[in-house]
């Protein structure tokens, strides 16, 4: 007697690590979920799929994204699904475009979300119905912003929140808790966030607690002052008994370059008190707005767009610079509002943090850059490609890891991040021979090639390099995540 399921993907070969060496397996789906693993010879199947050659591995999950409106733009998600992405966390860096409804222009940085007209979100659960309209295809789940809470009502952004303020702070963080968020993010080294007491992050941190939240933050300096920084991270999880995370972690500025291993070793030391990870991407430039704090003639940077002088975008601030005949200083604050890439980094340090077993993959990227930096659609193949197959800086299994199971643990998104019967069937089958990112600096938007097929919740979502410019719409098939309770 055989038994019908959807969709059977044979002799895939399959990572788990701590193991390096791979499995040959069987996967069969049946509607959203994973109903066999291994043998599936009692199974038949309308689509089959031989898989000899490719790996299979559990969909992607993008710890680190401002996708919170670009699910909205382009639901497609080609960006993120052309990586073998099934799943996005989107609200890092403080800027989260739900709960957030505000009369006037977004403050920096939450202009990277999107524009005032698009930030329509008073709720999470007004955000929550219109991601059910969009039907993205990949899944997304929250984190609620510390400068997007500022930005409604804290009437100094450069002060400490009062009491009163933090109070409102306080209820608009927990009722998006309630409505399924994932926890808080901060990003306190944006101007905005910057004036911010660590009480007043102490006092939002307390409030997940009883959910079950977890706490990220885009440190306070990622500079020379980074050990302190860090220090200040861990007091706050630590005063609310919450998770950690440490965004993209790098260390930025000439004066701090090779200083990874005593910032891994420091992360590590209190890693025996509490439970912090950290996500990173493969690249050694970064990018955001535009920040005078980093304008110095030591670092390279590129102007991705500028609102003032839109003529002077796609050119390096030297040469913007030179062409007014002005001081870098005086050049960047003419150019603002505006996005910039930092090529901030030493490559070691980026392939140590890259390798360090307990650092996720988070792609960071800014969807609404009109040149974006190349890490919005390179980076998981990039670290397939580039930096494990090519380099060898990790081994592929591991890589895997911090992309799936890793992520999932740390975010408790249930049911997914592992290939296993029962669990929800996102999964990505890539050639591991030819799998790597073709986006660069200079032409950022061009898809990996080597990701063959996506599946979320089941449903096939992409099809790869036969025609790179199209997505599979079979299904967009993406789903809120909402938050697991406490005790899951
Ligand atoms: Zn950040
Ligand atoms: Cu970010």
């Amino acid at each position: 007697m055989s038994m019908y399921v959807d969709c059977i993907i044979k002799n895939a070969t399959m990572y788990q690590w701590p193991t390096e060496q791979p499995q040959i397996v069987d996967v069969a789906i049946k509607n959203d979920v994973i109903v066999a693993v291994g043998d599936c010879r009692q199974f038949e199947a309308q689509q089959n799929y031989d898989a000899t050659g490719l790996v299979l591995a559990p969909g992607f999950i993008d710890v680190h994204t401002h996708d919170d409106l670009e699910v909205f733009r382009s639901p497609h998600m080609l960006s993120k699904i052309s990586q073998g992405v099934t799943t996005v966390i989107a609200g890092n860096c403080g800027i989260s475009a739900a709960p957030y409804h505000q009369a006037s222009s977004p403050v920096d940085p939450i202009n990277l979300l999107g524009t005032k007209e698009q930030l329509i979100y008073p709720e999470l659960a007004d955000y929550k119905r219109a991601f059910a309209l969009s039907a993205p295809s990949v899944n997304l789940a929250m984190l609620v912003g510390h400068t997007s809470l500022r930005a409604q009502v804290v009437a100094d952004l450069s002060q400490p929140a009062n009491a009163d303020e933090i109070a409102q702070m306080k209820a608009l963080l927990s009722k998006a808790m309630e409505q399924g968020a994932l926890g808080l993010s901060s990003g306190l080294a944006y101007h905005n966030a910057k004036g911010s007491s660590i009480d007043e992050v102490n006092a939002l941190a307390e409030i997940i607690e009883p959910f079950g939240g977890i706490y990220t933050t885009h440190l306070r300096t990622e500079f020379h002052g980074i050990l302190d920084a860090m220090d200040e991270a861990f007091a706050t999880a630590q005063y609310a008994a919450v998770p950690l995370v440490i965004s993209h972690i790098k260390c930025a500025g000439k004066e701090n370059w090779g200083r990874a291993p005593e910032v891994l070793s420091h992360l590590e030391k209190q890693r025996e008190h509490q439970n912090i990870g950290c996500d990173c991407y493969p690249y050694a430039a970064s990018s955001s707005t535009l920040d005078l704090n980093q304008v110095t003639p030591e670092t390279d940077i590129f102007i991705t767009w500028s609102e003032s002088h839109p003529e002077m975008a796609q050119q390096n601030l030297q040469e913007v610079a030179a062409k007014w005949g002005v001081p870098l200083i005086d050049a960047a604050k003419k150019l603002q509002p505006a996005g910039a890439v930092y090529h901030c980094m030493l490559e070691d340090d980026v392939k140590q943090f890259l390798s360090y077993e307990h650092s996720m993959i988070g792609s960071d990227g800014l969807p609404c850059d009109p040149h974006p930096h190349p890490r919005l659609w390179g980076t998981f193949p990039r670290v397939l490609g580039h930096y494990s197959k090519t380099e060898q800086t990790l081994p592929l299994a591991l890589a895997i890891h911090k992309m799936t199971a890793l992520p999932a643990k740390q975010f408790k998104l249930e049911k997914r991040g592992q290939i296993k019967v029962g669990n929800f069937a996102d999964l990505v089958l890539f050639d591991p021979t030819t799998v790597c990112d073709q986006a660069t600096y200079s032409q950022p938007h061009l898809p990996a090639i080597g990701i063959e097929r996506v599946w979320v919740n089941g449903k096939l979502s992409y099809v790869g390099d036969a025609d790179l410019t199209s997505v599979v719409d079979y299904g967009r098939a993406g789903r809120f995540l909402n938050r697991t309770s406490k005790n899951n």
